[in-house]
């Protein structure tokens, strides 16, 4: 099988990894890509989010099968694009992807299909918006109605910096600022694989979205993951299939726009149950990196399956006994104003850890940071402490001037702690 796979994080050379051990895979392509998947596939200047230039690479090089990763493109309608050309592609269509583009129209499917979710009310003028957080309890949640990368969102207490940010959002031409009520309790990432009908959740993970330790510090895309949850009881993963997953697949197909792909439920963990965070139409970064490292399935049969209506054909997903924990090292500055161009350098790392590239590329035979999120530094093993001191000997021997990391991913867990209220 001939596998093109879009984008250039880290999120695209874990699957590119999961997939180079699949042996029905006989290629791999990806565009754009990174200095990391430089060594598993062969990359092409491309640009993941232009429907045509990716139908063009997909024709030149017989591709049997794209896999998605960004959301920008699916929300651009390459998935469209890609199967209207007669080829199969992992990934929603562009009406599906607005699960993840449109926070209002989340909101709409959830209603429909009768899954908890924060109570939320859109707003098109600041003044109305400024009105409703005066009137609301503390903490205030402001989104901005539309793919923000994970900076669309303020969470906090003082009310007028909440104001200033919904005043921002609203003062962009055509977006909507919405306000949501605030959710208490641990959160979880939930993927889960979805043919349009068939429903296979992948194993519960966590991410740490703020920059520093503690969290402190603004959202990122993403700061570390660690996969499974040991404090989550053992339920919860078919309960949330139950009440939230198959239910918003169930409703998608009902609207005549199923959904096809990955579909991630960001959920907190509250005392009245799962209640949804968020929808995302695409495998999350970081978690992906911890929770394909676990996946002993083939992942490329997976994706066709799941990509050509066939999902229910595939048996129970396979997972590593053990667990997985990544850690991000940023450049410099990240998330305001990260700093590019700087050399990386990776010594002899210890056995059950990668570096996966997100932020780099090859200059002169060096390879330098573009900014961002640089390398998630991965490590499996036994249990989730041991994966954790062992993701941290990788980033000790990881190279970049003025890289930062949290120093705290998975700790809480690996020490026992964490429960749902
Ligand atoms: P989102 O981009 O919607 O995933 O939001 C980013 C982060 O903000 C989430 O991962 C949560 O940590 C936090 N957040 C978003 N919405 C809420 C909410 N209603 N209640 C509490 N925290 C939230
Ligand atoms: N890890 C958060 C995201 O992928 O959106």
């Amino acid at each position: 099988m001939k596998i093109l796979v879009l984008g250039g994080g880290a999120r695209e050379h874990a699957l590119l990894l999961a997939l180079s051990r699949d042996p029905a895979v006989t290629s791999l392509t990806c565009a754009p890509g990174n200095a990391g998947t430089a060594a598993l596939a062969d990359n092409c200047a491309v640009d993941p989010a232009d429907p045509a230039a990716v139908v063009a690479l997909v024709a030149e090089i017989g591709a049997d099968l794209v896999v998605v990763g960004p959301e920008v493109p699916l929300v651009a309608g390459v998935a469209d694009a890609v199967r209207a050309a007669g080829t199969a592609c992992f990934g929603p269509s562009a009406e599906a992807a607005r699960i993840e583009g449109s926070k209002s129209f989340a909101k709409q499917v959830m209603a429909a299909a009768g899954v908890a979710t924060a109570a939320a009310q859109v707003f098109s003028s600041a003044q109305q918006c400024a009105e409703h957080l005066r009137a609301a309890p503390a903490p205030y949640v402001v989104k901005a109605d539309g793919l923000a990368a994970g900076k669309g969102v303020h969470v906090g207490s003082d009310l007028p910096t909440a104001v200033a940010f919904a005043r921002d959002v609203l003062a962009e031409p055509g977006t909507t600022a919405v306000i949501e009520a605030y959710l208490d309790g641990p959160e979880v990432s939930l993927f889960a694989l979805s043919d349009g009908t068939t429903v296979v959740p992948l194993l519960p993970a966590q991410d740490f979205k703020r920059v520093g330790d503690g969290d402190a510090g603004p959202n990122t895309g993403g700061m570390g993951a660690y996969a499974p949850l040991p404090w989550l009881p053992a339920d919860a993963v078919a309960r949330i299939e139950r009440e939230v997953l198959q239910p918003v697949v169930e409703e998608m197909a009902r609207r005549g726009t199923p959904f096809q792909g990955l579909l991630y439920a960001g959920l907190a963990m509250t005392s009245t149950g799962p209640q949804v965070i968020e929808f995302n139409c695409r495998f999350g970064d970081p978690e992906t990196q911890v929770v394909l490292a676990l996946l002993e399935t083939p992942l490329a049969g997976v994706l066709l399956a799941c990509a050509t209506g066939r999902l229910g054909d595939v048996g129970p997903l396979r997972w590593r006994d053990g667990a997985a924990v990544t850690v991000v090292v940023a450049a410099e500055g990240y998330p305001a104003a990260p700093v590019t161009g700087d050399p990386l350098t990776v010594g002899p790392l210890p056995e059950g850890v990668a570096v996966l590239h997100a932020g780099t590329r090859v200059e002169s035979g060096a390879v330098l940071s573009t900014g961002g999120r640089v390398v998630s530094v991965t490590a499996v093993a036994a249990s989730l402490s041991t994966a954790r001191d062992l993701a941290y000997e990788g980033v000790a021997a990881v190279g970049l001037r003025g890289g930062h990391w949290r120093t705290d991913i998975a700790t809480a867990a690996a020490a026992g702690e964490g429960a749902v209220p």
